[in-house]
């Protein structure tokens, strides 16, 4: 895994922040739910891209549409794209660009991304507002992990081995940022779901 530290400046996130704000005024942020116990996740979501990832009572899956509006996802906006081009750099796009939203006592548990046909391609993903303690692990959920901060701004790649290791957010740490006047963090995960 790499970590990107303080890749996108302050200017940059808060533009990132109003495309968000625009994005998910169509697609609004929900609580998904547990596969099998169907408890909703401290995380709240949206999508934006041709795909979005859902977790159902019934499991995981992409899916086109927004699972209450019913509408198409919001396309991805073009300053995500170029940062997916310039830091991957490969020269298919993304197609789910996963928003979640951490409130001060969210916390995401530790788990693989495998849920892609494109298991090759990279995984970008973008944080902003407060720090998370993020749990970085290995190919295996009993391998040995550590615990590293991401701050608004930095950004972690998967790419070759790492792009199928355990990974998960501990929890966040309220008021570390000034970047969203509500509090908290939102990550946003760009992935690729079908094979390029
Ligand atoms: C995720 O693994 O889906 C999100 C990770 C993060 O919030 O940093
Ligand atoms: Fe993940």
């Amino acid at each position: 895994m790499r970590l990107l530290p303080s890749l996108l400046p302050p200017d940059q996130q808060r533009r990132l922040v109003a495309e968000l704000r625009l994005i998910l005024d169509r697609a609004p942020l929900y609580s998904p739910a547990m596969p099998g116990s169907g408890k909703p996740l401290s995380v709240r979501m949206s999508n934006c891209g041709p795909l979005g990832w859902l977790s159902e009572r019934s499991g995981y899956r992409y899916s086109p549409t927004h699972p209450l509006t019913g509408e198409p996802w919001p396309a991805i906006p073009a300053m995500v794209l170029d940062l997916w081009h310039s830091i991957t750099g490969v020269a298919y796009r993304p197609e789910a660009c996963l928003i979640n939203y951490y409130g001060a006592t969210a916390r995401l548990g530790l788990h693989r991304d495998q849920d892609e046909d494109a298991g090759d391609a990279p995984i970008l993903s973008i944080s902003l507002g407060d720090t998370a303690l993020f749990r970085l692990g290995g190919p295996e959920r009993k391998s040995p992990t550590r615990s590293v901060r991401l701050s608004s701004g930095d950004m972690v790649l998967l790419d070759g081995p790492s792009r199928h290791w355990y990974h998960g957010v501990d929890r966040i740490l309220p008021g570390t940022s000034q970047l969203l006047p509500e509090g908290g963090r939102f990550n946003l995960t760009l992935r690729r779901v079908t094979r390029p």
